[in-house]
């Protein structure tokens, strides 16, 4: 028997759960302190009644003979995907129904989706990056190659000629940097794509939290992506189902390589691999897409876009430089003094009890720099605020 010698590569822990034993340490040593948790993106606000209205008729349908559900379609119920085909459509995107993928969130596909790839490809991933892009091609012994994301290009690295790859991650809205693409610059991305006949992969998990309408909320705003990309959507933060778990893939059918679909590809794996999200959780997921869950989530992404807009106050005041937080519900910022990341987490956590992510831990180029979450409570947003305010960096 021989293990994956791959997994030997990988850091020893998965960054957040270096986070979560740094947090365990100090609770230990310093039992009354409470901490302020603006690292790891989860959602705080409760669940909509419509959406909860929803969980408890369909609950009630699994304990009737006339309505109970075994096995559900391979690739999601059509109601759910119907809903999802109607957002699409109000983009201006026709989807067909065997076009999207329900899954248990935008995670387990953008790792599974490298089954269908050989590992001989060379993956292109942007530094910094949200870690699994990275530790999962470490995990298949793909080559990597890394594009810089820096102030200099605003955190939004191009292609360029001489760049090969084969696989291509975008995240946009950016995790960490809160960065987002114009649809000028995602042109130049899938232009790249379609002449190399290189796949994009693109996370839009953060889509809901893009203010300025003339940015793209989807890569098939882009013409020419659906021949390139698949794009990957989760109901985690645009619908607070972080401990729900449901999410999306869509994948065109003119997307070929090698004379294969891709679709077709993904549509043997999900269905081998896969038994699919709970109907409960569909049916929760469909009631987030109706008009009163629409509506309901409107303020929930009004309030967080608020705590964003709190903690940027706070950090402009302070003199402290940062990116994001407009398009997105992270903020990015630079460590004053020109403290590394890490010190700079110890920092906060020992002396304001406030907890954040190292940018170090998304990349090289995250050194010196760190990310806060506005996924908070208000009432810890403001805490953290004034904590952050009263204190001399
Ligand atoms: C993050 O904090 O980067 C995200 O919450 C992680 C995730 O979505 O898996």
């Amino acid at each position: 028997m021989k293990i994956n010698c791959n997994y030997l590569n990988l850091d020893e822990n998965y960054l957040f759960q270096k986070v979560n034993e740094r947090i365990s340490s100090f609770r230990i040593k310093n039992k009354k302190s409470k901490i302020i948790n603006l690292g790891i993106g989860d959602v705080k606000f409760p669940l909509p009644m419509s959406v909860i209205e929803s969980c408890v008729k369909s609950s009630y349908e699994m304990a009737s003979r006339d309505t109970f559900r075994g096995y559900g379609p391979n690739g999601g119920y059509s109601f759910l995907k119907e809903k999802i085909q109607e957002d699409y459509n109000s983009k201006g995107i026709h989807v067909e129904l065997d076009e999207i993928f329900i899954s248990d969130g935008a995670k387990s596909d953008m790792s599974n989706i490298l089954d269908i790839f050989s590992r001989d490809n060379v993956c292109l991933i942007p530094d910094p990056v949200y870690p699994v892009y990275l530790d999962t091609n470490i995990m298949d012994g793909r080559k990597i190659i890394f594009l810089n994301a820096s102030e200099e290009n605003n955190f939004l690295p191009e292609p360029y000629t001489e760049l090969k790859a084969d696989i291509i991650y975008i995240c946009s809205p950016n995790n960490p940097t809160g960065a987002v693409y114009s649809k000028l610059q995602l042109k130049k991305w899938v232009d790249f794509a379609n002449n190399r006949n290189a796949v994009i992969l693109f996370d839009s998990a953060y889509e809901s939290f893009i203010s300025e309408e003339e940015l793209p909320k989807s890569i098939f705003e882009i013409e020419g992506s659906n021949s390139c990309a698949i794009e990957f959507k989760s109901f985690s933060k645009a619908a607070g189902f972080t401990g729900m778990r449901c999410g999306y893939t869509i994948i065109f059918k003119e997307l070929i390589r090698e004379n294969i679909s891709l679709n077709s590809l993904w549509d043997r794996r999900h269905s081998t691999k896969f038994n699919g999200v709970p109907y409960i959780i569909q049916r929760a997921a469909e009631a987030s897409l109706s008009s009163k869950g629409k509506e309901d989530y409107k303020n929930i992404l009004l309030y967080y876009k608020e705590n964003a807009r709190i903690i940027s106050d706070v950090l402009a005041d302070i003199s402290i430089e940062f990116f994001g937080g407009k398009n997105s519900p992270y903020i990015w910022l630079k460590c004053p003094n020109k403290m590394k990341s890490w010190d700079f987490f110890d920092y906060l956590l020992e002396n304001l009890n406030i907890v954040g992510t190292p940018g170090s831990g998304f990349g090289k180029n995250g050194e010196y720099y760190f990310r806060l979450s506005c996924f908070g409570e208000r009432e810890e947003i403001l805490a953290a605020s004034k904590k952050l305010k009263d204190m001399p960096f």
